[in-house]
């Protein structure tokens, strides 16, 4: 099986401006007014050392109905799984599935450790007994993402509670895009042995200002929370995270709209000859038509007309795939024009 490597934040996660990016999932809608009002109050107290860190983690504690001494802040989801690993993982083996958000990956070189991939069904769903067979005495975790990044898939989490309940080792969960499914394993009873971590980058749109969350036993949290430093949120993200979280009208209003897009693109690259996995999350993969080879080369085509998707390739078994997260319309019906354009010309 080939490995992973280290193929990450530079080829998935590009820091250049083009002009249609469907690369990156972020919310086309950007932040909700009430929360660029926070932003503006929280930039007048910028001076000082952040001190609404509990009232955040008492306003997610009362969205999910769980203790607030299971809830740890981040810097963005990434942030949050270095850190479980950093404290947990370091010099041991992680398992993943062997098409996943790939940051986990690349932080187990850095700690010395080293990383098991496990090949999905060909439906492309996780495949939950391999992963279980894959783990070894000195596996760290499981880390998995919920829906699945890149495919959008999401693994009902009955069957990962089951996981967990056989696992020998804890999961570590990203659920960075359930937003748009309304659902979570995030709840009073969740097992000791599972860690979730979520996001604020997506659907609440504050990809820019690097907030999440993580929940776990509250066990677990004491003991990041005495390895790791103070103040590892700054106060504007903490504002704007509280000014989101309690406008939850604008959340959904943000959901309904990038999952309208997400639905005309995949309608419109249907027609267009993609084959479109079908997805749950904010994001779709698509197989990218015979006439244009495979990714890397329809990648090299869009690059030419300023578009940027997430090319597929870098995961086993995905070379003929790229993942199109929604932007405005506008920007999609772009893509959609150019897309049309070349292939007329072909
Ligand atoms: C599964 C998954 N985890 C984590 C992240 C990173 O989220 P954040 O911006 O909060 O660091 C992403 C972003 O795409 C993701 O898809």
């Amino acid at each position: 099986m080939k490995p992973l490597q280290n193929a990450y934040s530079h080829t998935y996660a590009t820091t250049e401006h083009v002009a249609i990016d469907l690369s990156l999932s972020e919310n086309p809608l950007g932040p909700s007014p009430k929360v660029i009002d926070a932003i503006n109050r929280a930039a007048k107290t910028a001076h000082l050392y952040p001190d609404q860190e509990k009232k955040l983690i008492a306003l997610i504690a009362q969205h999910h109905q769980i203790a607030e001494e299971s809830i740890l802040l981040g810097a963005g989801a990434n942030q949050l799984l270095e850190d479980f690993l950093k404290v947990f993982a370091l010099r041991k083996r992680l398992v993943v599935p062997s098409a996943t958000f790939p940051e986990s990956v690349a932080c187990m070189s850095t700690l010395q450790g080293a990383v098991d991939t496990v090949s999905l069904h060909s439906n492309f769903s996780l495949d939950l007994d391999a992963l279980l067979k894959a783990c070894q005495p000195d596996t760290g975790f499981i880390h998995l993402c919920n829906p699945n990044n890149p495919t959008g898939i999401w693994t009902e989490p009955s069957h990962l509670l089951q996981l967990a309940d056989l696992s020998p080792v804890p999961l570590l969960i990203s659920e960075a895009g359930a937003d748009f499914l309304g659902q979570t394993m995030i709840n009073r009873s969740l097992p000791s042995n599972i860690i979730v971590v979520r996001s604020f980058s997506k659907a609440y749109g504050l990809a820019g200002l690097r907030i999440g969350y993580s929940v776990a036993s509250p066990e677990i949290i004491m003991r990041m929370n005495g390895h790791l430093r103070s103040y590892r949120v700054n106060s504007v993200a903490i504002a704007a995270a509280i000014a989101a979280i309690q406008d939850q009208d604008y959340l959904r209003k943000s959901i309904a709209y990038i999952l309208r897009e997400k639905a005309w693109l995949m309608r419109e690259m249907s027609a267009l000859g993609f084959k479109i996995v079908s997805s749950q999350g904010q994001n779709f993969i698509a197989q990218v038509p015979e006439k244009w080879g495979n990714a890397n080369h329809f990648c090299a085509i869009a690059k030419q007309y300023e578009i940027a998707v997430v090319n597929c390739s870098l995961y086993p078994g995905l070379d003929q795939y790229i993942r199109i997260s929604p932007q405005t319309h506008v920007i999609n019906k772009k893509f959609i024009l150019i897309l049309k354009k070349i292939q007329g010309g072909k």
